[in-house]
């Protein structure tokens, strides 16, 4: 049996894949837990979901710090506080610094609402249909020092529809990440995931 897995979840909204990653470590599909829940934003429902749930629920105010790295510090701080060994961005809508992935080498992981490396970066739904695809999705990755180019762990396709809006596509999009998600977690805690290279090998 491998170590546990103390699962950090970083969140800035409606943290509706924390949910989904809550609720099948309530079902026992993952066998871990999320010892702690921290936004950059007081009002994030994200925050409210973790109490509910009875797990740690924690605001840092990025505005009280110098800068990037500063924050990372104590984010850093935070999460080893709470002895997490994996961190999930579940819709943290902050760039992080190599202070923070030096201090969890491949252990960061992220959802994207696009098939990586299309549509990188904030309105990937709005750059799908501005671009015209017939098929867009979602990607899990390792986070590594660029914007949406880590390892992809797992992805999964949505067709784009001819009468879709933003909100129509973003919703299709988000019941895959909310099975993908979970799934990339539970692979993750079961020690089947190894990167070699910009290979993530799945056993
Ligand atoms: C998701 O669309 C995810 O792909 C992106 O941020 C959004 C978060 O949604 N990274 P939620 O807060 O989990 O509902």
């Amino acid at each position: 049996m491998a170590n546990a897995v103390n699962i950090g979840v970083l969140v800035s909204g409606n943290g509706s894949n924390l949910q989904a990653i809550i609720d099948r470590i309530e079902d026992g599909t993952i066998p871990a837990r999320i010892t702690c829940v921290i936004s950059n934003n007081a009002g994030a429902y994200g925050l409210q979901r973790a109490e509910k749930h009875g797990i740690p629920a924690v605001h840092m105010d990025h505005r009280i710090f110098s800068g990037r790295e500063s924050y990372d510090t104590a984010m850093v701080e935070a999460l080893k506080q709470y002895d997490v060994n994996l961190v999930v961005l579940a819709g943290f809508m902050r760039i992080i610094t190599p202070v923070f992935l030096d201090a969890f080498p491949l252990a960061v992981m992220n959802i994207h609402p696009a098939l990586l490396p299309s549509f990188p970066g904030i309105h990937a739904q709005r750059q799908a249909l501005d671009y015209g695809v017939k098929f867009t999705g979602c990607t899990t990755h390792f986070v590594d020092a660029g914007t949406d180019t880590g390892p992809i762990i797992m992805q999964s396709v949505v067709p784009v529809l001819p009468d879709d809006t933003e909100e129509s596509l973003s919703a299709r999009i988000q019941i895959e990440e909310h099975r993908v998600f979970p799934e990339s977690v539970r692979l993750f805690v079961e020690g089947r995931l190894t990167v070699d290279g910009r290979r993530v090998i799945v056993s």
